[in-house]
Formats: C-alpha cells, sequence, structure tokens
C-alpha cells in the first residue's frame, strides 16, 4: 500500500510508538485487502467497549493507547450498564470499576462517551458519500445502506486505529463499484413490518456474506430496516443491503445475479426457532437503541394500560434520544418499564438477574440464547404482541 512521507514517518515511528501501533495495523489491514493507499475519514465509531466483552486483555490492550488523541469526531458503543444506574443488576463493584476504566482509557484518547449503536440519530451522523471506519455490525450496515455513507466492517480496534491516525484504507465499501449487490433476494411475500426481524436472520444465515439486493418490501418504516440490518449480521457478515427502489444507491447493482427466495412458511418457522414460548421474566426492547419514533410508539400503546406485576419491561436507548423524548420515557416509567441508556439487553450480564428473555429483536435474540454468554431461555414476538405481555 503507497504511503506518503507523513504516514512513512508514523510508521517508522517518529511521532511515536501509539501512532506507530495504530499505523502498523492499518498498514497490515490495506496490504491483506489490496489498499491502494489511504484515505481521510470523517468520523469513527468504536465497537467493544463493555467489560462483558472485552474483559481484561482488553483494559490491557487500551492501555497502550491512552496517550493519544483520535483526530476525528469518535462515538462509543454501550457499555455493561446504565451510568446512571450502576447497580440495576446487582452487579459486582469488580466489574463495575472495570467498566469505568475502560471509559477514562477511551476519554483519555477524546472519544465521545455517547454508549450507543445508533449514534447517527444525534451524536455522530454520517452524510451521503463520506468516508467513515465504524465498527458495530448493527450501525455500518445502516449507514452504508441507508445513508450511503462508506465503511467497512471494521472490528473495534481497526476503528480504533483508524481514529488516531484520522485515515483508513481505501478498499471494500470505500469503493463505489464494490457496493453492488452480489445476490438477489425475492421475498414471496409482502412483510409485515414485524417480519423484518426475521428475514434478516434468514437472509445472513443463508448468504453468510455479500450484498443482498431484496426486492418485495412494500410497508416499510426506518425502525423496520434498521431492525433488518442488525439481524442480518447476527446470522451473516454483511456491510451493506439494498432495498428496491427504497434505499439510496439501490439503483447500482447489476441484474442477472444469482437468486434466492424467502416464503412465508420460511419466516414463520424461522421464528419459531428462537421461541421457547416461556413465559417471560423480562421483555427487553431497544436492539439497536430504540429510536425517539419507537420510544413515542411504545408510550402510545402503554397509554392508560396497567402493567402486570410479574414481568418486567426494560427498554434501550442512547442518553440522547432519552433526554429528547422525557415525556414518552417519563409515561412509560409511570407504567412501571424501565427505560435505560448507555447499555443493552445483550452487552450487560442480564443473566445475572433473568433466565427467560422477550424480544423483538432478530439480533438481540440471536445473541441472548447463546450458551456462555447470555444463556436465556427466548421468546421472540414482534413489539405489540410483547407490549400486550407486559399488561394487566
Ligand atoms: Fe446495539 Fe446492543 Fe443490539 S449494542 S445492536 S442494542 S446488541
Amino acid at each position: 500500500m503507497y504511503l506518503n512521507n507523513e504516514e512513512e514517518q508514523i510508521l517508522k515511528g517518529e511521532k511515536g510508538t501509539v501512532l506507530q501501533k495504530a499505523m502498523e495495523l492499518l498498514n497490515s489491514l490495506g496490504t491483506i485487502f489490496g489498499a491502494e493507499k489511504l484515505i481521510e475519514i470523517k468520523s469513527a465509531q468504536i465497537s467493544g467497549v463493555s467489560y462483558k466483552n472485552i474483559g481484561d486483555g482488553g483494559i490491557d490492550f487500551l492501555q497502550n493507547f491512552k496517550d493519544e488523541k483520535v483526530k476525528v469526531k469518535t462515538t462509543l458503543n454501550p457499555i455493561g450498564f446504565d451510568i446512571e444506574y450502576p447497580k440495576y443488576l446487582n452487579l459486582p463493584s469488580e466489574f463495575i470499576a472495570k467498566q469505568i476504566k475502560i471509559l477514562n482509557l477511551y476519554k483519555s484518547m477524546g472519544i465521545l462517551a455517547t454508549y450507543t449503536c445508533t449514534p447517527y440519530y444525534f451524536e455522530n451522523i454520517p452524510s451521503f458519500g463520506d468516508n467513515i471506519a465504524w465498527a458495530e455490525s448493527s450501525a455500518v450496515i445502516y449507514v452504508n445502506s441507508l445513508l450511503g455513507a462508506r465503511t467497512n466492517r471494521e472490528s473495534g480496534v481497526s476503528a480504533l486505529a483508524a481514529a488516531l491516525i484520522g485515515k483508513t484504507p481505501f478498499y471494500g465499501m470505500h469503493i463505489a463499484k464494490n457496493r453492488k449487490a452480489t445476490i438477489n433476494v425475492s421475498l414471496k411475500i409482502t412483510p409485515s413490518l414485524p417480519d423484518f426481524a426475521v428475514i434478516g436472520l434468514l437472509i445472513g444465515e443463508k448468504i453468510k456474506n455479500g450484498i443482498p439486493y431484496i426486492s418485495g418490501i412494500r410497508d416499510y418504516t426506518e425502525s423496520a430496516l434498521k431492525s433488518l440490518g442488525a439481524a442480518m449480521n447476527a446470522t451473516g457478515a454483511i456491510p451493506m443491503f439494498h432495498a428496491e427502489m427504497i434505499t439510496p444507491e439501490w439503483k447500482i447493482s447489476d441484474e442477472g445475479l444469482e437468486k434466492i427466495t424467502i416464503e412465508e412458511n420460511d419466516i414463520k418457522e424461522y421464528r419459531e426457532r428462537f421461541n421457547t414460548h416461556k413465559d417471560p421474566e423480562l421483555v427487553a426492547l431497544g436492539c439497536p437503541h430504540l429510536s425517539y419514533s419507537e420510544l413515542k410508539d411504545i408510550y402510545l400503546f402503554l397509554k392508560n394500560k396497567k402493567k402486570k406485576e410479574n414481568v418486567e419491561l426494560w427498554l434501550f436507548t442512547s442518553r440522547s434520544t432519552k433526554q429528547k423524548a422525557y415525556n414518552y420515557v417519563n409515561q412509560i416509567e409511570a407504567f412501571g418499564g424501565k427505560v435505560y441508556a448507555d447499555t443493552c439487553m445483550v452487552v450487560a450480564p442480564i443473566n445475572l438477574k433473568f433466565k427467560v428473555t422477550a424480544t423483538n429483536s432478530g439480533k438481540a435474540v440471536y445473541y441472548l440464547r447463546l450458551p456462555n454468554y447470555s444463556d436465556q431461555d427466548t421468546v421472540f414476538y414482534d413489539l405489540y404482541t410483547l407490549l400486550e405481555m407486559v399488561c394487566a
């Protein structure tokens, strides 16, 4: 990969060992993927922030970078608890202390304490055509597909290296011709909104990687498309999708691609795989983090209803969204639900408190049931069925 004079100096360690390490990483990545050069980025999003995910090894790794500042706006994924309620899961004090240590390391690098996987709503909003270096697969697929920004599926480590240098290798999704669809996915039904999470899981499992061109979507919402993309990246590794007549770059795709179909029965059967039909102890919503309008819809449904005693309702969103939607949040909490910021049902160790968790999220249901991770018996329904389940 071609490096200019300044980049060569950094690689040789002439600007310090921290930047040298970051440049070594970008140089290796660019060489492996055949990048011709580095390009400037406008922002970065870092994943691997919860102590549950990165552990002590992650802390040791981050110590290496603490003396350098990021060069571009850089935001952080959710952490292991809500900063305002660190004790809500009866977390061991060691977990809390180590999580705080991780956050302080990121802060020392000038990284913003956003703790959300949906920074594209308020904190870090890319524009069409922006080159960025984002980790967090649900956010990567969202910004590539729905906003037309350009990022590869970075790891937390490569996104951090890119943030410290302010550049990323020019390959993959940064190059227009690589953003074309690689496979045609034809929906043989007109999906309803709750089907999107299941369709995402199905597409991810069927194609594993590549870029699907999805035809057959008629009615949709931003929330349904967000859920579709997040679920695809639970079962697959998909940087972007095109939805015919919907997403901004759908027209760039070629004709004559290999085609797979998804039928009504596939959706029914696949949903059942994740549904134990047990009575949930917890209904968890907000993977990816809830938007302002999703919180509003939940509030409208719960308005004038009474909560059941024996099931908890926890919602997850970003702190910015929670603040902007404080009216709805107050009403949901008056009903008996909890609206947490900074964290989510997957990166918080909810297994300390619950064994049976219900959700409408394809991504969450996939991770929640993994043994050695959250180890939950999962219940998988659409939003309004779940909200009915928490009402008396
Ligand atoms: Fe976000 Fe947590 Fe889901 S980070 S995408 S809410 S697993």
